[in-house]
């Protein structure tokens, strides 16, 4: 099959296309004939190796992590899909060797959803893995809900995008970072506020606008912003982060729930979205489409760190 696939670490020039085998399907799998993968910061980071001795991996390496596409096979004992059938997932595993930015992907079912109806391929491939991430970190672990308030840092991002629009759906107050080109789009999405991070003061921004402190702030970035974070939040408020681990002096001060977030692949938490999707509460994010051919240079792109929705590889 063919495949976008690394036999070293390095950047963008270690990738390769090329003729790998196509994976056989295990028990309680699914072969999904991919259709599109997003590419996911996640994915070059590997690829520089940042991730060596934390992630196991085995070279060659096919990177991706999201997949949208078609069941073509069923692994003995799956049973939830049919042949045919339009499916999503996000779909990290133990290994980091055989994803989804290839012709076909093999993915253990439970982390399967049925594709939103009203969703391209390009436009489904884009929300596994910000979707879960997002779920989990706002709603499973922050327990955001309706009449809270929230800061989503990097409101223009994957994460963010996603943020934006399910906070807003649950009902709750959104303010989100954002340069100043991006300050429309993150107020289309439902934040109430924009912040433009590059000149704006967020402790200035929160004690007139949100003098009580945000219920909840979401980190996405890491580093000094995470840094700032903490006196952003009222007493008892939650932080969710990505990057980085909270630092647990500064929250026990003032009886802040953090919590460093590492998203997990779930089927049932994406019927959820797909759901959502399908009644058009949660809009498809913007997405940028490249051929798979030309993985490296949606890879590098990410790298710079300024996307803008996401980037999406057609298979
Ligand atoms: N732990 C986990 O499970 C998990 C899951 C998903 C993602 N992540 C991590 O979370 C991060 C975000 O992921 P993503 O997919 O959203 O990335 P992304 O789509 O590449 O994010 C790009 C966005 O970041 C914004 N940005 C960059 N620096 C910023 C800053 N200092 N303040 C505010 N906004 C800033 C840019 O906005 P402007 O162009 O307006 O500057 C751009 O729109 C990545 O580091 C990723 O690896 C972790």
């Amino acid at each position: 099959m063919k495949a976008v696939y690394y036999e070293a670490f390095g950047g963008p020039e270690v990738l390769k296309v090329g003729d790998l085998p196509a994976p056989e399907p295990g028990s309680g799998e699914v072969l999904v004939k991919v259709a599109a993968t997003s590419v996911n910061p996640v994915d070059w980071k590997l690829r520089e190796g940042f991730f060596d001795g934390i992630f196991p991996h085995q070279f060659p390496v096919i990177p991706g992590w999201d997949v949208a596409g078609t069941v073509v096979q069923l692994g003995e004992g799956a049973h939830g899909f049919a042949i045919g059938e339009r499916v999503y997932a996000y779909c990290r595993k133990p290994v980091v060797q055989a994803g989804t930015y290839a012709e076909f992907v093999t993915v253990p079912e439970d982390h399967l959803a049925p594709s939103p109806a009203n969703l391209s391929d390009a436009e489904a491939a884009a929300i596994p893995l910000v979707g879960l991430t997002v779920w989990q970190s706002l709603f499973e672990f922050a327990a955001l809900e309706k009449g809270q308030s929230v800061l989503i840092h990097a409101g223009a991002g994957g994460v963010g995008s996603m943020a934006i629009q399910l906070a807003a759906h649950a009902g709750a107050r959104v303010f989100a970072t954002a340069s100043a080109a991006n300050a429309n789009y993150v107020l289309e999405l439902g934040a109430s506020r924009a912040i433009d991070y590059r000149i704006e003061d967020l402790g200035v921004v929160q004690r007139f606008e949100m003098p009580s402190g945000f219920d909840v702030v979401f980190d996405t970035v890491g580093g000094a912003v995470l840094d700032q974070c903490y006196p952003l939040l009222r007493t008892g408020g939650a932080l969710p982060a990505l990057n980085d681990e909270p630092d647990a002096a500064r929250c026990s001060e003032r009886d802040i729930r953090a919590l460093r977030v590492f998203s997990e692949p779930n089927g049932a938490h994406l019927r959820h979205l797909t759901a959502l999707i399908e009644d058009g509460a949660l809009k498809p994010l913007e997405v940028q489409s490249f051929p798979l051919e030309e993985a490296a240079q949606a890879m590098a792109l990410s790298q710079e760190g300024h996307v803008r929705g996401k980037l999406v590889l057609k298979v």
